[in-house]
């Protein structure tokens, strides 16, 4: 396939590169005289493993060229990859000025193109922006339509600096935000020669993805920095501490705990954060991170309470008030204490949890939801109908399957639905309400 590459930093060197070495013919455009000078001589312009020798080969093959005719790349080629950089500015929003002169400049070229164009965008940028404000600027400057005279997708990059080659053809996955069903199958032929699986979804998802790809393994260093501080301060060897985390691939090292829902609490959460906090202070390690925990969780109440509370109604029920399903552990579940401020702003509760009788609950549990909640009996109702009906919001604390086949069935009560009970919630109507998704 024939290929143009706009900005030869490291996405765009590598990803030149990589695509001559397979087989496609490959111009990349810069605006940099050095860079394309570099590259045209045979040689890398950035420092990097194994692609120094790449380029010699795929130069010397004719496979890549580089250029500074953005025109002629385009006019010579079916496919455009957008690289160029997005750097932080002062208040840390995106610069996207190079992304955005360029699609400009690239609509102007495109309106006198008469065969198609597709673009794939790879920049990071944030959510929103391809459609908002990169598509509208190539209509506005090439005169053509989006998905009619010429396409566009995003497709994120993951590859790290250092080991950029070995990660270009080793990606955990490719990801292609899309609104055409053709950019998947040209992103497969172009890749044609990865293993990876490639995931298809809507062009912001792709474009948040990257970002929380990003956050993810931020929060993950920052995290194993501050264990590992506090570990010193013990006199424990943080690194065989983190082998030993690692070893558990079941909760450490997996998709648990990763996804939207309610707040965490139990009698085990909310008590090892603080005791660990606690830790930290009295070793006068500041710990950021670990303070960070407790207040973002309750940001995350205060956000279900805010919901719960937007619909100007007065009388509330709650299916599910443990904190989570299948136990009947009241100790620190947050809907607990969202019962308890509900109760204290003075609306009506109701609440049903097939998992608690609280005739029958004993000892810590009993202890602490009497602390709470005095007289909590007097608001338990013996079915979910009860709820139900008595109700003007409905709020799912946690998981049943029974809960799910009820909310289904409501028309004329709003849900708050904490747990994300119903997989699809595009199939319900719009009294159902996800705190964060
Ligand atoms: N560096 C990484 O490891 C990495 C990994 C994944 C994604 N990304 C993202 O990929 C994008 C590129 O990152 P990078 O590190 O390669 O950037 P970079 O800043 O190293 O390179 C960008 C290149 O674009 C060129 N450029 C600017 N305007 C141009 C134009 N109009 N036409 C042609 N070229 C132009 C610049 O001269 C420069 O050579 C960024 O959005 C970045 O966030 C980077």
């Amino acid at each position: 396939m024939k290929i143009s590459i706009f900005g030869l930093g490291y996405v765009g060197t590598v990803t030149a590169a990589c695509l001559a070495r397979e087989g496609h013919e490959v111009i990349g455009i810069d605006i940099n005289r050095e860079k394309i000078d570099t590259i045209n001589a045979g040689k890398c312009p950035i420092v990097e493993e194994k692609i120094g020798e790449i380029i010699a080969e795929v130069v010397g093959r004719r496979q890549l060229e580089a250029s500074f005719d953005s025109k002629s790349a385009i006019n010579h080629t079916d496919v455009s990859m957008i690289c160029v950089g997005t750097p932080s500015q002062d208040n840390g929003d995106t610069d996207l000025s190079f992304v955005l002169r360029l699609s400009e400049k690239i609509g102007q070229v495109l309106k006198n193109k008469s065969s198609f164009h597709t673009l794939i965008y790879r920049s990071t940028v944030p959510p929103g922006t391809t459609e908002e404000q990169v598509i509208p600027r190539l209509e506005e400057s090439s005169g053509k339509k989006v998905y009619v005279d010429f396409d566009v997708c995003f497709n994120p990059e993951f590859l790290r600096e250092g080991s950029s080659v070995s990660d270009f053809y080793n990606p955990p996955f490719t990801i292609v935000g899309q609104q055409s069903r053709a950019a998947q199958q040209l992103l497969g032929r172009i890749y044609s020669f990865l293993h990876a699986p490639l995931h298809v979804t809507n062009i912001k998802t792709a474009e948040m993805l990257k970002y929380v790809c990003n956050s993810y393994h931020a929060l993950k260093i920052c995290f194993a920095n501050e264990i590992g501080s506090l570990a010193r301060k013990l006199g424990i060897d943080g690194f065989e501490l983190m082998r030993l985390f690692m070893l558990d691939d079941k909760q450490n090292l997996s998709g648990m705990y990763l996804k939207p829902g309610f707040a965490y609490g139990g009698s085990c959460l909310p008590k090892d954060v603080r005791a660990l906090n606690y830790l930290a202070k009295r070793l006068d390690y500041p710990a950021p991170l670990l303070n960070a925990v407790p207040l973002s969780n309750n940001e995350h109440l205060e956000q279900g309470y805010k919901l719960i509370t937007s619909f100007n109604a007065r009388k509330i029920g709650f299916l599910g008030l443990s904190f989570k399903g299948g136990t009947d552990d009241l100790r620190e579940s947050p809907l607990v204490l969202l019962a308890e401020r509900l109760i204290g702003k003075g609306y009506e509760l109701l609440i049903y949890d097939i998992n608690v009788n609280v005739a029958r609950i004993f000892g810590a549990n009993k202890a602490y939801i009497e602390a709470e909640i005095p007289h909590i009996e007097k608001l338990f109702v013996n079915s979910i109908d009860d709820v139900i009906f008595n109700s003007e919001v409905i709020v799912i604390g946690n998981y049943d399957k029974q809960y799910a086949d009820a909310v289904r069935k409501i028309k004329d009560r709003e849900i708050v639905d904490l747990s994300r009970i119903i997989e699809d919630p595009s199939s319900l109507r719009d009294n159902y309400h996800g705190i964060c998704w």
